[in-house]
């Protein structure tokens, strides 16, 4: 039998109002909310409460819908810290860095791989995280993507397959080998396990001609497209994005005139990923830019071990406030509702009657002390689909080692 429990005493409920034009970050004071069947019942004042089978009262807490994290590479073995501390020390970033948590991923085995992948999953659901997406690319044998792409697909949905995301050392003579690989046996091998397909277009990566073809092909196979684009130095990534009608076209740091008014005019979504700008000392891509001139903006974490090891969405929200100057309220929802764009996820990214119930009680009064108390645990307790998530026990998951 359905079980209700009312949430009152929120002091700040955010819901990013789903029917609201312009779309954009809505809240509610003094307000209460009851879940049932895993999905939100009702929203309405506290001075006015609905009867429930149970209820919590979070003291003047802050509750927002869970962060959605549309952009994550979590299927890997390695540590780069070295390579961190060496760029620290004022070494630059190279895409062929990735090449050593390859030969580490394919070295490890599924149990190891799939603690690591459980982890970090735990990590992120720990701090709010109720959506999210993972690639796979650290593997490149059908081999190895397979795999990655089969355990990516036990915890979540949002499975993306990322072959293309360099060319491997086997493979560094003849990379149109590679691309017949990743657009055909490669594919064919993934394919059962991903909803999204992905290709890091850049220098040093994949060239526009190869992006298209790896993508043209994937989308025949069922699998919508999304590119990491424009993060090295400007490229053709993002206009290739909106050609393909891309969901996301992730990462913008180098942005042209051309980029911005392409993205203006699309449906697809640019996903910023300040982590990674953090931890490589890149210069920030230019948010206010892209919202000023209308475009979809998401947050994303970008999770991964070479440029940006953290599953943290408030660190995120953090950089993108103050670094990129998006205010609390744009980065909020550029990390919920934002990212449920970048997904294509009508379920996600907001609170409403009928809406999962998947969210985030803070200790904290406001969406703002997410930007306000950088570094701080504020999680006070997450929901996702209704049930309370035993964050403690979770983050506890055996590492692997
Ligand atoms: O999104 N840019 C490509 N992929 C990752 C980096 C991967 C790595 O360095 O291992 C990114 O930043
Ligand atoms: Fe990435």
């Amino acid at each position: 039998m359905a079980r209700s429990l009312l949430i009152t005493g929120i002091g700040e409920l955010v819901t990013n109002a789903p029917g609201q034009r312009p779309a954009g970050f809505a809240a509610l004071d003094r307000a209460a909310l009851v879940i049932e069947d895993g999905l939100i019942a009702w929203i309405g004042p506290s001075a006015a409460v609905p009867a429930a089978d149970a209820s919590v009262d979070v003291a003047g807490r802050a509750v927002l819908p869970g962060f959605v994290d549309s952009h994550a590479h979590l299927v890997f073995a390695g540590d780069r810290s070295a390579e961190f501390a060496a760029r620290m020390a004022g070494l630059p970033y190279q895409a062929g860095g990735i090449r050593s948590t390859v030969a580490a991923t394919r070295a490890a085995t599924d149990a190891q791989l799939r603690a690591g992948l459980r982890r970090l999953a735990a990590e992120m659901l720990g701090q709010g995280t109720t959506t999210f997406e993972c690639k796979s690319g650290y593997g490149l044998t059908t081999e190895h993507e397979a795999r990655s792409v089969a355990l990516a697909a036990e915890v979540t949905a949002e499975v993306t397959y990322l072959g293309a995301h360099v060319v491997p050392a086997e493979f560094a003579e003849r990379p149109g080998d590679y691309v017949d690989l990743v657009r055909g046996p490669m594919l064919d091998a993934c394919a059962p396990h991903c909803r999204w397909a992905d290709v890091f277009c850049e220098d040093g990566a994949f060239g526009a001609d190869e992006a298209r073809a790896v993508l043209t092909a994937a989308a025949g196979r069922g699998l919508s497209p999304r590119i990491h684009a424009s993060q090295l130095g400007p490229g053709p990534g993002i206009r290739l994005a909106v050609e393909l009608g891309a969901a996301s076209a992730d990462h913008c740091t180098f942005l042209t005139g051309d980029d911005v008014a392409a993205l203006a005019s699309s449906d697809t979504v640019a996903t910023l990923l300040p982590g990674a700008e953090f931890s490589t000392r890149q210069p920030y891509p230019d948010a206010r830019r892209l919202l000023d001139a209308g475009v979809t903006v998401a947050l994303a974490t970008d999770c991964n071990p070479g440029t940006s090891y953290t599953t943290s969405m408030p660190f995120c929200i953090a950089l993108a406030v103050r670094d990129m100057r998006m205010t609390t309220q744009e980065a909020v929802w550029a990390a919920t509702a934002g990212g449920a764009r970048a997904l294509r996820r009508p379920d996600a990214g907001y609170l409403a009657p009928g809406a999962r119930a998947d969210l985030v009680v803070l200790d904290a009064p406001s969406h703002a002390h997410l930007a306000y108390r950088p570094g701080v645990p504020l999680i006070h307790q997450v929901y996702q689909s209704g049930e309370s998530v035993k964050i403690k026990l979770l983050c506890a998951v055996d590492s692997g080692k």
